[in-house]
């Protein structure tokens, strides 16, 4: 693939900080918000929970959540994206209760929530759990500040603590929390609330309640894990391509892992955004992998990965360490002619010259990315289904790569 392309709104600050608008109880204008499957469906749950939710003219969401009626979250819609748990957090700190509709866990692990409860009980809430409805309820009149150890690095639970700390009593320590991008950003889109946030993105994070919040614009920051996803698609198609909109610091692990396989990875200001420029010539040299916590190679690009290494000159080993289940993509990629073997979280990619196209079907949204990496890179046509999956987390996905010249379309499954 050939050209430019411009990265949109990160998804994983966005599912957070649209929820976290509650807390203001004033109109907060957010911008830059992709328009993805997971952020309309958070858009709709807000209005069925009475809040005043649009789209501005320019093309901002406008959220007002004065007009909430109540803090039953039970209804279907909740259940079926799991970043609306972090109506746990908002509701819980806006309005001292909520029960919510949990939900399963999905094809890429159990996904518990042992560590958000942790938190949110250490802030004085009580938390009742209705196993047969699957239903969360959390009360506490006062949360009040407290220090909490999370055993487990946590996106989810280090955002979902923050948000209930924002507005308790005194002063709440997070320590052992997570550090990745969209953690910072929420942290951001707090601060610009009145919170008193301080110390996102390193081990230790200290939150000021603060009794009344209000509204404020605020723009959600690039998605580091499209950006990825199109530094490894230029890369599998030995392509020539030019990512705009993006934060380099944010992309150093993909890059150098890039680099190792062969991949030129240039970055640049072009006076207005900084820019990323991936080329690659030939097979991509084997390399190996292992997914960490930020600022260590992200999962969520262990896909994308290894769709690209499939085609690698010599084995690579690519090591999941944050999901018990990450490799469903694996009996798609062999369809198009991958030669991978899987034993328990590890993953031998033996790269083969040539993959072939075939048909792929989604079982998660990197998977699907993953799918469409390998597609791109394979001689011949493939089809990939169910790619809703891939529309909860990419905007204009298919639009974007036909600018980069991909033969790609829409078709009736
Ligand atoms: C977030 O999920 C992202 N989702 C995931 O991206 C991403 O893969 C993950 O962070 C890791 O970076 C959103 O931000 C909406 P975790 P999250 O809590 O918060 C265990 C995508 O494709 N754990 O950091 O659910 C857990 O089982 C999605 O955009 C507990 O044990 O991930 C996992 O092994 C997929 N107890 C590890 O921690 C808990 O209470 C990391 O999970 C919470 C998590």
């Amino acid at each position: 693939m050939q050209g430019t392309v411009t990265i949109s709104g990160a998804k994983n600050a966005a599912v957070a900080i649209i929820p976290s608008a509650v807390l203001a109880g004033e109109t907060c204008i957010l911008e830059n918000l992709p328009r993805i499957q997971d952020v309309d469906s958070l858009k709709n749950i807000l209005i069925k929970l009475g809040a005043g939710v649009d789209y501005t003219p320019g093309d901002c969401m406008r959220i007002d959540p004065s007009s909430i009626t109540t803090t039953d979250a039970t209804f279907p819609e909740v259940s079926s994206m799991r970043a609306s748990y972090y109506l746990l957090g908002a509701m819980l700190g806006a309005y001292g209760e909520v029960e919510l509709a949990l939900p399963g866990g999905c094809v890429i692990g159990s996904r518990p929530i042992d560590q958000h409860l942790k938190g949110f009980r250490a802030l004085g809430a009580k938390i009742y759990r209705d196993e047969a409805r699957n239903v969360i309820r959390a009360q506490c009149n006062r949360l009040r500040g407290a220090e909490i150890f999370f055993d487990v690095v946590s996106v989810g639970a280090t955002i979902n603590v923050m948000l209930a700390a924002a507005k308790a009593e005194g002063q709440t320590v997070l320590s052992n929390v997570a550090k990745e991008p969209h953690v910072v950003d929420v942290a951001n889109f707090l601060n610009m609330m009145g919170a008193s946030v301080k110390g996102a993105g390193t081990d230790v994070i200290r939150i000021n309640g603060c009794g009344k919040l209000h509204g404020c614009c605020y723009s959600v920051i690039p998605d580091q894990i499209e950006t990825g996803t199109y530094m490894i698609a230029a890369a599998a198609t030995q392509g020539d391509v030019i990512i705009k909109n993006v934060i380099p610091p944010h992309m150093e692990a993909i890059s150098a892992k890039l680099m190792e396989s062969g991949a030129k990875v240039h970055e640049g200001d072009d006076g207005r955004d900084f820019y990323l420029r991936v080329s690659m010539d030939g097979r991509p040299r084997s390399v190996n992998i292992k997914t960490m916590v930020y600022p260590g190679f992200p999962t969520d690009l262990q896909q994308p990965m290894m769709a690209y290494l499939c085609r690698g000159v010599g084995t690579s080993v690519i090591n999941e360490n944050i999901f018990e289940s990450r490799f469903n993509h694996v009996k798609e990629l062999r369809r198009l002619g991958a030669s991978i073997t899987v034993a328990k979280r590890v993953a031998k990619v033996k790269g083969v010259e040539n993959l072939r196209g075939g048909e792929m079907f989604t079982s998660d949204l990197r998977a699907g990315a993953a799918l469409i990496v390998a597609a791109l890179s394979a001689p011949g046509a493939s089809r990939v289904h169910n790619i809703s999956y891939i529309d909860r987390g990419y905007e204009h996905l298919e639009h974007k790569l036909r600018a980069l010249g991909a033969k790609i379309e829409r078709v009736d499954g």
